[in-house]
């Protein structure tokens, strides 16, 4: 078992240990798993090109960590509870033994369908224990797992299956989201008509609706493992083989397919959920992230059962039936440890605390943030009405890309101020610099944030352009990894994280890259260009403000034209990214160049009218001033 630090003096002292000899450090932590052959050397890297390799020679496989590992003294514990949708609907236990054979079974059948070691699987289905059976089915015969979040729309969904080459999607007929049904089967076809590679779709049965099944194709889950035997042998992987894809946003147009691999990954997430969340044996753990992002691969999935927890599965949304649903869930099962995204937070703070009365939350111990930075009100609120003034809350930042948590209290050790994420977890060294890449020293700076050197849950590389990774993460500041995030580091050493400093925007906890939305808009015919940028918005964090220039209106004049392109936007991407505002705009503030400026932009969006800094180099300026008078009436 990963070991935990229970006291400030113990993470000082640990923290120094990780930063003088870190490949002394998490080897000694490595050794504390299940290797089929012990890796020869801990680490290789070099940042400049960028080349990363943890574990190096190590033989393993990740499941069989999570299950033979526990099998003795797990077999009978609960791994998942699964809560649906729906209230009324009985609620589900697996246990490691159950998930055990039903994880061997679906190995199985992905075998039987010639699925092999380092074959891409794409995943498309809602928040069900066969998501997790699926992934960790991939996993256990070394196929590299993509799962795409269900909200994504089938453009979404075909292009990320294509960029992988995923020959197998498992999917399901529809699923629950509140009162809503989403046709789950009906998206992926319409995705898979696009995508040659994929072979066959196997379909779980979870709404029961009528879908069509292409002979050939398409095939049944329970048909499949109704006769799936239950013996399986893992797959030996090496520690650098990859592990999964995730896609996330970045400033460009087209999504990045990060990689994660095996040996490094099973570390990091283990020891960091382990004392992050001070988790301890019997616990209930209820992470409300959707297993489509990395918070739900990384704390949802992969950290808690290496760690031999209790992961607590929520089908649907925090505000159905009503805004009480996730502390019914938490009275219901008894959960100790809750961790979710502050736009939850807002949006259950705005409705306000009649939801929260009448709950007793006297089993949680531990509350936990993620995603976007959290406002004091909200941070308070959280604090006062669910932990009661009693629980730590742990605002934990880290990115896809960083494979767990990087600058984190951990639960009840690190003191902690609300809206930091205080202080790095072992063997993270953030370093600050000015845009020039300069390093700020000491206390009270701020700046771009860096990372200094590597850690084992680092991404390796993007899926299929390495060269992108190389760009995008190690260009900016040579011999650094640079995050994207604007921090502070104040004068108690502690980091408050400020926000993106590219063009990505965080919506309700969601990584969208502006272009990826102006792309979405430019598809609609009657536009000619548009420029997105986030604004401040009191319950999603940001909102999304799009300027749009028109070729012409048709029927149904600017409304309806508006209307077109959030539907674009919807089918383009999903409707999680619609834009909140649309301003009809008759063109850009470009500079001479044709260069977009987005920083007067941002302000136009943000309420401000004066003061938008040197605009000489401005083709027309009186366009900034025509923006503004549309921007007050759009308020
Ligand atoms: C933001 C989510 C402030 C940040 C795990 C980062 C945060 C991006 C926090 C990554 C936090 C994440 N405080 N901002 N505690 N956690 N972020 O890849 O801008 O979906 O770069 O990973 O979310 O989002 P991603």
């Amino acid at each position: 078992m990963v070991p935990k630090i229970s006291t400030l003096s113990g993470y000082i002292f640990e923290y120094q240990k990780s930063v003088t000899n870190p490949t002394g450090f998490w080897s000694n932590l490595a050794d504390t798993f299940y290797w089929r052959k012990k890796y020869t050397q801990t680490l290789e890297w070099n940042f400049e090109k960028p080349e990363i390799k943890w574990f190096i020679n190590g033989k393993l496989n990740i499941t069989e960590n999570i299950f033979e590992r526990h099998m003795f003294h797990r077999a009978e514990q609960a791994a998942i509870i699964w809560e649906p949708n729906n209230p009324e609907e009985a609620y589900r236990t697996i246990t490691y033994k159950e998930l055990f054979a039903e994880v061997k079974r679906f190995s199985n059948v992905l075998l039987s369908l010639g699925v092999k070691k380092g074959d891409r699987v794409a995943i498309y289905m809602p928040m069900v224990p066969e998501l997790v059976i699926t992934m960790l089915a991939c996993a256990r015969i070394g196929a590299i797992h993509s799962i795409i979040f269900a909200g994504f729309s089938s453009q979404s969904l075909g292009e990320r299956i294509m960029d992988a080459g995923a020959k197998i999607l498992v999917t399901s007929d529809g699923g629950y989201r509140g009162a809503k049904t989403i046709p789950i089967k009906q998206i992926s076809d319409e995705a898979m008509e696009s995508c040659k590679c994929v072979e066959k779709a196997i379909v779980l049965k979870r709404t029961g609706e009528n879908i069509n099944m292409k002979p050939g194709r398409d095939l049944w889950w329970h048909d499949l493992m109704a006769t799936a035997n239950d013996t399986h042998k893992a797959e030996e992987m090496d520690s650098e083989d990859p592990l999964f894809i995730l896609y996330t946003s970045g400033s460009t147009g087209k999504p990045k397919g990060l990689v994660h691999t095996t040996g490094g990954y099973m570390v990091y997430t283990a020891y960091t959920f382990r004392n992050v969340f001070q988790y301890g044996d019997g616990d209930i753990y209820f992470c409300s992230a959707d297993i489509g992002w990395i918070t739900g691969h990384s704390y949802l999935v992969y950290g808690p059962l290496l760690c031999g927890a209790t992961t607590l599965m929520f089908e649907g949304i925090p505000t159905w039936p009503d805004a009480g649903r996730f502390w019914d869930i938490v009275d219901k099962h008894q959960v100790a440890q809750f961790y979710t995204a502050p736009t939850a937070i807002r949006s259950l703070m705005a409705m306000g605390l009649e939801w929260v009365k009448q709950k007793k939350l006297d089993s949680l111990k531990v509350l936990g943030t993620v995603g976007e930075p959290i406002n004091e009100d909200a941070w308070h609120w959280y604090h006062d009405h669910i932990g009661k003034d009693r629980c730590p809350i742990v605002d934990t930042w880290w990115q896809t890309e960083t494979g767990g948590i990087m600058i984190t209290p951990l639960a009840g050790i690190i003191p902690t101020k609300p809206s930091y994420a205080t202080l790095p977890f072992m063997g993270i060294q953030p370093v600050i610099v000015n845009p020039e890449g300069k390093e700020l020293m000491g206390n009270s700076v701020e700046g771009n944030l860096c990372l200094d050197f590597p850690w084992p849950g680092i991404a390796r590389t993007i899926w299929g352009d390495h060269e992108r990774f190389k760009q995008n993460y190690f260009a900016a500041f040579p011999g650094k990894y640079f995050t994207g995030d604007g921090a502070k580091r104040d004068e108690d050493g502690y980091y408050r994280i400020l926000g993106r400093v590219d063009d990505v925007i965080n919506v309700s906890g969601h990584r969208l890259g502006t272009a990826e939305i102006e792309n979405a808009i430019d598809e609609h015919p009657l536009v000619s260009e548009s420029a997105v940028v986030g604004y401040p918005h009191p319950i999603k964090g940001q909102g999304i403000y799009a300027y749009v220039v028109c070729k012409q209106f048709s029927t149904g004049g600017e409304e309806g034209i508006k209307n077109s392109i959030l539907m674009a936007v919807t089918n383009f991407i999903g409707s999680f990214a619609k834009p909140d505002k649309i301003q009809i705009v008759s063109g850009l503030p470009k500079t001479r160049s044709g260069k977009i400026m987005r920083r007067i932009l941002r302000k136009i969006a943000e309420g401000q009218t004066t003061d938008f800094g040197d605009t000489t180099t401005l083709l027309d300026p009186e366009i900034v001033n025509e923006i503004i008078k549309g921007a007050e009436k759009l308020k």
